[in-house]
């Protein structure tokens, strides 16, 4: 079995899941926690899929469903497949009774602005964009691009979207021009809806600029572009023909109101773009039904979150972390969510934790990435300010070491809040393995069990459960209801990327490396396949190869993860050009261009050579702990061990 890369090693000398200990959850926690019932396991078994009720009857159905699944033709699973709902009036509407007046979204913008939205604000917003939508042409199954920063109108946007049945196709702000263009072309999409601009840090950039650009570049015709002015006078983006400006519409349709419409729970809400193990990037479809129930049930028993919480998850809405713990799963269960634009070190590096204490954030969900930030910063941030209101905390995104659970528990948790490590993906849809915090112990730096209700285990090649601490894929050997119902490229694409057909029946793949103890704790070792993890965002490794191998010049490049949320990148040259600054700077532009600046390589590493085996194959792994700075084992098998020096001197070096 090949574990390229994947043997849990981390920076801090530590490795996930190491450690041994195991927390129990407090009863002063427990004793409150939504999910508090420890049958709530047996019951899940027992029951099968019917199981799942439970979380579509959080939701306000248009027609009752009386199937839970379908599973008649593996593996194209339906959830909830003869009810009807719609996503917006679970978000919206349904909560005008009990809480019009309540906060729904917080929104601290990057130059020091705020606003408010209260549940009756939103619905006023979304109703008078909805209608803005149906008026440019946007009609049910149509799909809406979204390409829009950490603004209030981005949710209210997907929400106007779901509204009317459009769904939406939401491409990540600081992705480039041409993955915009790809995006659009791919997804089949007519409508965008963008901004003149955003603010990062001091800097005004303009947005507009390159949707312009994607607009030139993709082979669709938009029919109509939506542009939110986000950047008042600092800059003035002149509007064509079928351009129109956000405020304008919401002026024009303020006051009326659009009938959601019911959809059938195997419907459409979105598309979401993510790389797989090709280089082109993978349109994930989640239908509405089982995506919201999933996400819904998840956001009550994983997060404890209820609706007099203030919530905040800082995941981008540009990527599934945001889609369904930004928007969906905090505004389905009716809570106040803190939505922030700014970056966690501006203007200084207590931002978030003075967020937090000046709104008194009771859940807050982040990635194992910013808490390595925040730890190197220094505990003084934290401590500086009273972080009393939290309840519970949730990372997700990448394993946090054992050292790094500690900190953020007591620095942030107030050593008492418990943590939750969410293990999913943008294919599950929804929180996948969690401990319930209320019920299940914790062990620092594994994710911990499946939730209730999902059957993954750790197997080998033939699909067989390996025994406790050995390597072996993470696999779901049953549906579930926030998975992904397809990908935009069809089923047979979808079939053969995901699914194996093994003796007792389907089974899916992650695509991550794994392991399982005695008790049923799952430790995630990695990807498996080409896609790296880095800063929260998920890369195909030839995807950025191939941009870089554009530069004129290279000839060919392999690109990892050093472990610390960062990208290496080693490129080899022809014989006759000399690798030095101009070309550091052209392959950096062509990664921008091809990707986006978020693809960025932190450190560029010329070699004569890459490492390979005698079939060709470059030696990832030995890239990565090289990277990384870790030992790594015996290089003789490989064709060329002589350039491994070369390269260990040159990383040194930098
Ligand atoms: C990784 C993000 C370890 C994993 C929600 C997965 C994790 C990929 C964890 C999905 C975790 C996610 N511990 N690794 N708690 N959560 N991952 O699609 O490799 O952006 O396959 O979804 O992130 O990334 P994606």
């Amino acid at each position: 079995m090949d574990y390229a890369g994947v043997d849990g090693r981390r920076t801090d000398g530590s490795a996930a899941g190491e450690d041994g200990d195991v927390v129990e959850p407090l009863s002063a926690f427990s004793d409150r926690a939504v999910a508090s019932d420890p049958e709530l396991y047996e019951a899940f078994a027992e029951e099968g899929p019917a199981a799942w009720r439970r979380a579509a009857d959080l939701l306000d159905w248009e027609t009752d469903y009386e199937t839970v699944l379908d599973d008649g033709d593996p593996p194209f699973y339906e959830w909830f497949p003869d009810g009807r709902l719609n996503a917006a009036a679970n978000c919206v509407d349904r909560h005008l009774d009990e809480r019009r007046n309540q906060l729904a979204i917080r929104w601290f913008g990057k130059r020091g602005e705020r606003r408010s939205y209260t549940y009756l604000d939103l619905h006023r917003e979304v109703n008078a964009v909805a209608a803005g939508l149906r008026d440019l042409g946007v009609e049910e199954d149509d799909v809406v691009t979204l390409y829009l920063p950490m603004i209030p109108e981005l949710p209210i946007a997907m929400l106007a979207c779901a509204r009317i049945g459009a769904p939406h196709n939401v491409v990540f702000a600081g992705l480039s021009a041409e993955a915009l263009a790809t995006r659009i072309d791919a997804a089949d999409s007519s409508y965008l809806v963008t901004c003149d601009g955003y603010y990062r840090r001091e800097d005004a950039f303009n947005q507009k600029s390159k949707a312009d650009n994607a607009r030139l570049r993709a082979d669709a015709d938009l029919s109509a572009t939506v542009v939110v002015d986000r950047l008042g006078d600092t800059l003035d983006a002149p509007l064509g023909d079928d351009e129109h400006e956000y405020e304008a519409i919401v002026d024009a349709h303020d006051g009326e109101t659009v009938e959601p419409v019911a959809r059938d729970a195997t419907d459409l809400l979105f598309v979401m773009y993510t790389s797989g193990t090709t280089g082109r990037p993978k349109g994930v479809e989640h239908a509405t039904g089982g995506y919201l129930s999933h996400v819904a049930w998840t956001t009550r028993n994983v997060l404890d979150v209820r609706p007099d919480d203030t919530y905040w998850c800082a995941a981008d809405i540009g990527w599934i972390t945001g889609h369904s713990y930004g928007v969906y799963g905090p505004l389905s269960v009716g809570t106040t969510t803190l939505l922030y634009e700014g970056s966690p070190d501006y203007p200084d590096r207590d931002r978030v934790w003075d967020l937090i204490e000046r709104n008194a954030v009771s859940v807050f969900y982040t990635s194992p990435t910013a808490i390595r930030s925040f730890m190197k910063w220094g505990a003084e941030y934290p401590e500086a300010h009273d972080l009393s209101s939290i309840r519970l905390l949730g990372t997700v995104g990448e394993s946090i070491t054992p050292k790094a659970w500690r900190w953020y528990r007591e620095h942030v948790g107030g050593g008492e809040a418990p943590i939750v490590d969410t293990w999913w993906q943008t294919e599950t849809g929804a929180i996948s393995l969690a401990t319930l915090p209320g019920i299940t112990p914790m062990k620092p730096g594994k994710v911990g069990p499946p939730l209730p209700g999902i059957d993954a285990r750790v197997v080998d090649e033939d699909g067989e459960p390996v025994d406790p601490g050995e390597p072996g894929y993470l696999a779901i050997a049953a549906p579930w209801p926030g998975m992904l119902r397809g990908l935009r490229e069809g089923d047979e694409r979808y079939r053969r990327e995901y699914w194996v057909e093994g003796e007792d029946g389907w089974r899916y793949r992650t695509g991550d490396g794994a392991t399982v103890d005695e008790d049923g704790y799952v430790t995630i070792l990695g990807r498996v396949d080409d896609v790296i993890n880095v800063r929260t965002h998920r890369f195909n490794t030839a995807e950025l190869e191939s941009a870089i191998v554009g530069a004129e010049g290279v000839t060919e490049a392999a690109v990892v993860g050093d472990g610390d949320g960062k990208i290496v990148a080693y490129v080899t040259t022809r014989g006759d050009v000399d690798p030095d600054e101009s070309l550091r700077e052209a392959i950096g532009g062509r990664l921008a261009r091809a990707v986006g600046d978020v693809a960025r390589a932190d450190r560029i590493v010329f070699t004569p050579d890459l490492p390979k085996t005698r079939s060709g194959k470059i030696m990832r792994r030995l890239l990565e702990d090289i990277a990384r700075g870790d030992e790594f084992g015996d290089v003789s098998a490989l064709r060329n061990p002589e350039v491994v020096g070369e390269i260990e001197s040159a990383v040194r070096e930098m």
